[in-house]
């Protein structure tokens, strides 16, 4: 008997038409017509139970669908973080679930129902209709009267196993685990490897016994036989290995895209801090290294089991043969393999210097191409080429000395290997004319053929040890990337206010990681919604760190940040990058038109509102002289657009969304005198409904604000209007009148009156 949301349900009192996901979805102005509601308001309803609130914005409804069909929703809610199978399902089966979880049905006139508890005595289940009031009762519903209205749809709705609270370590079990989900392909590859080692052993058999028969007793009906069973075997082998590599590339392929897929989902949840600190190069090298895991675990270790089990086969034949012989062919492997262990370690301490080289030499291209403009207007070129001669030579040196290293084993082992080829029938010769221990020349023959075989599995095993360590290396590298802290919970859970924009700093300290001093410290502040909020101060006070804390891409502080009194930390991460636009000094605009770029793939955004978003940022004017207009297309580094230009299509691209906060980094600082002018023209329209915080070194461009802040070494000096700040800051008084000279009163003196700045810092 579970049912725990129906005692919920049914408490008395409750507000009527007090239904959240109804209030959401009227705020949002989706889904007009009853059973559109029902069904997101239904989902909505249950990815609340697991803690995860469902984002409207990210909703693909097709407008061809009168209801929001199962992909959509299925899609959605993946989308959301969450675990959903979309399923044909029965009375029955809703009978037998344990979980407690609500589970949401589709109902056949496009509507949908919540299943919140069943009674497994009077065989009813609890129904909550999605858009009742959350205080109406569950309703009690028979098999007879559900199937009246629902034919089967349901859609199973859970937390991830794990992906929620926190995701599977990257590991070697995890990517064992990812091999072995594909049970039936393994099991197929096992049964026909195994069919095709004991096929290929029925030619040697057939040698053995016309050596030790046929010749004998001349028995061509026998040589017959064996004819017609070798080729028979060995047709078999042919299209067993044929099928068995077509497995093994179907096998490969699916784990590629399954590794390939989950690498990029935990690589783009990354916080950007951690971007930052790592090169480029070395990153991609580092998440590459999982394509050597994959090929060790899909080649190399499948082989090697496969051979194990034809030792297990063979050796017992073998000793049954001639024991002494077997016993000797057995010693040599096992030397081969002391052999291969003794140069293991030696080989791995190699193994990890390749890696760095490798690594290193791979940052030097990346950052060459990346900054390839620096390179060239400082003609840098020579100094880069020698530095990346030196990495090469390093790499192949290392090569070679790996190389050499690798060559030791090999050769040591080489004799040993020959003896249990052919060395072992040489001894059993001797055997036979020394002792009166009679070896027939069929058990020779065997020992030839079959005396290679042993020895190479052994020896493939003791290889093994140096495989899963480069492979465990190559984990190493790319679990340092994936298994740090990364933003998923927090992009995919908490709170989705609707902003209004008043922004508030309670003592606020920061640190970025590796630095000793702190960015902000102690840091007050309250804004009211609608502010236009100037930070000025010098470099390094700390102006940047704060736009980056609005914005979450540091989350690690000490004290709380509120908007509209809501902690930050208990706000959807998406919800606020989504809601809180951003402009840099240097925006990326991404190949692909005009238009595209300031759409940017949001849904949902028109053309219209491309234009509108253009005309606000003044950005109409030059666009519409682009020989193309919007579809002008902008190539990679957009070098067909001037400063001004990318600056004003990232502004636009900020304002499609209607921000409710938009964030200016030293927007304007690389503007040449007109386009900032353009730009500070458009500013107070721009402000219009929204809380501006702008960054800026030009004061005149702050004129404008209602507030305007004054930074020095992390902490708040004064804030104030421009009016104010002239009065009373000194700081201020002194960067304002540097700026505008011919306002200066008479003996105004840069040290006398800003000691704070001269300071060094
Ligand atoms: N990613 C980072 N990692 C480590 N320290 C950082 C990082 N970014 C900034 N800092 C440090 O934090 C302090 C504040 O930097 P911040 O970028 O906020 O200054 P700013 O006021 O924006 O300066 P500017 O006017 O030059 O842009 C500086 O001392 C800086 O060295
Ligand atoms: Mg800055």
């Amino acid at each position: 008997m579970t049912d725990t949301t129906r005692s919920s349900a049914a408490h008395p009192g409750g507000d009527p038409g007090a239904n959240p996901e109804v209030a959401a979805l009227n705020d949002a102005g989706i889904g007009a017509d009853a059973q559109t509601q029902a069904r997101l308001a239904a989902v909505m309803f249950a990815a609340r139970y697991h803690g995860v609130e469902m984002d409207l914005e990210a909703l693909r409804l097709r407008p061809d669908e009168p209801a929001p069909s199962p992909p959509v929703l299925v899609e959605w809610l993946r989308e959301a973080g969450l675990w959903v199978r979309g399923v044909p399902m029965n009375f029955r089966q809703l009978m037998k679930i344990d979980d407690p979880a609500p589970v949401v049905l589709l109902l056949d006139d496009g509507g949908a129902a919540l299943v919140v508890g069943r009674d497994r005595d009077r065989e009813v289940l609890f129904m909550r209709d999605p858009r009742a009031s959350s205080g109406e009762p569950a309703i009690a519903v028979d098999e007879l009267r559900l199937k009246q209205v629902w034919s089967g749809g349901a859609l199973l709705i859970r937390a991830k196993r794990g992906g929620a609270e926190g995701e599977p370590v990257f590991n070697l079990g995890l990517l064992a685990r990812l091999v072995w989900s594909d049970k039936r392909i393994l099991r197929d590859i096992a049964i026909s490897s195994i069919t095709i080692t004991v096929l290929s052993l029925v030619p040697i058999f057939a040698v053995m016994s016309v050596i030790g028969t046929v010749l004998q007793y001349r028995g061509t009906a026998t040589l017959n036989l064996v004819i017609i069973l070798m080729i028979v075997a060995v047709a078999f082998e042919m299209i067993l290995s044929w099928g068995r590599k077509l497995m093994e590339v179907i096998l490969a392929a699916k784990l590629d895209s399954r590794l390939n897929l989950m690498i990029f989902d935990r690589l783009l949840a990354l916080p950007i801090e951690f971007f930052e600190r790592q090169q480029a190069g070395e990153l991609a090298y580092k998440v590459a290294q999982v394509n050597q895991v994959r090929e060790f675990l899909t080649g190399k270790l499948m082989n090697t089991f496969i051979d194990m089990f034809m030792l297990t086969i063979l050796l017992p034949l073998l000793f049954y043969m001639n024991a002494t012989l077997a016993w000797t062919v057995l010693i040599a492997a096992g030397l081969i393999a002391a052999i291969i262990a003794a140069f293991l370690r030696p080989l791995s301490v190699m193994t990890g210097r390749m890696i760095a080289a490798e690594s290193g030499k791979g940052s030097v291209l990346v950052e060459s191409i990346y900054g390839i403009r620096t390179v060239k207007a400082l003609a840098l070129e020579p100094a880069r080429a020698a530095d990346w001669d030196r990495r090469v030579a390093e790499v192949a040196d290392l090569h070679v000395q790996a190389g050499r290293l690798a060559n030791w084993p090999a050769t040591l082992a080489m004799p040993l290997q020959r003896y249990c080829g052919y060395g072992a029938i040489t001894l059993g010769a001797y055997i036979a004319l020394h002792t009166n221990n009679p070896v027939d020349a069929g058990s020779i023959t065997g020992f030839m053929l079959l005396g290679g075989r042993v020895a190479g599995p052994l020896v493939s095993l003791a290889g093994l040890m140096e495989d899963v360590q480069k492979a465990q290396a190559a984990i190493g590298q790319v679990a340092s990337v994936l298994n740090r802290p990364n933003e998923k919970h927090a992009l995919t859970h908490g709170l989705r206010p609707r902003f209004e924009g008043a922004i508030e700093f309670d003592d606020v300290t920061f640190r970025y990681e590796g630095s000793k001093a702190p960015a902000l410290e102690k840091m007050s502040f309250k804004i009211p919604a609608g502010t236009m909020l100037g930070l000025v101060g010098r470099s390094g006070s700390g102006k940047s760190t704060i736009t980056r804390l609005l914005q979450g891409i540091n989350r690690d502080y000490q004290g709380a940040i509120r908007i509209d009194g809501n902690d930050m930390r208990e706000i959807n991460l998406r919800h606020i990058r989504k809601n809180f636009g951003m402009v840099l000094q240097d925006n990326f605009l991404f190949r692909g038109t005009v238009r595209d770029n300031i759409i940017a793939g949001r849904p949902g955004l028109s053309f219209e509102d491309a234009v509108r978003a253009a005309r606000l940022a003044g950005a109409e004017e030059f666009i519409e002289r682009l020989p193309n207009g919007y579809d002008t297309f902008i190539q990679e580094g957009s070098p067909n657009l001037s400063g001004g230009q990318k600056q004003r299509l990232a502004i636009a691209r900020a304002l499609i969304s209607d921000p409710k906060v938009l964030i200016m980094d030293e927007a304007t600082s690389a503007l040449d005198p007109e386009s900032e002018a353009l730009v500070n023209a458009n500013i107070l329209r721009i402000a219009k409904g929204r809380t501006m915080v702008i960054v800026s070194h030009r004061l005149s461009s702050l004129l404008d604000c209602d507030l305007i802040m004054v930074l020095d070494r992390g902490r708040t000096v004064d804030i104030g209007t421009h009016h104010e700040l002239v009065e009373r800051c000194a700081i201020y008084r002194h960067l304002w009148f540097q700026q505008n000279r011919h306002l200066a009163p008479e003996g105004f003196n840069n040290a006398a009156s800003a000691p704070a700045l001269t300071q060094g810092h």
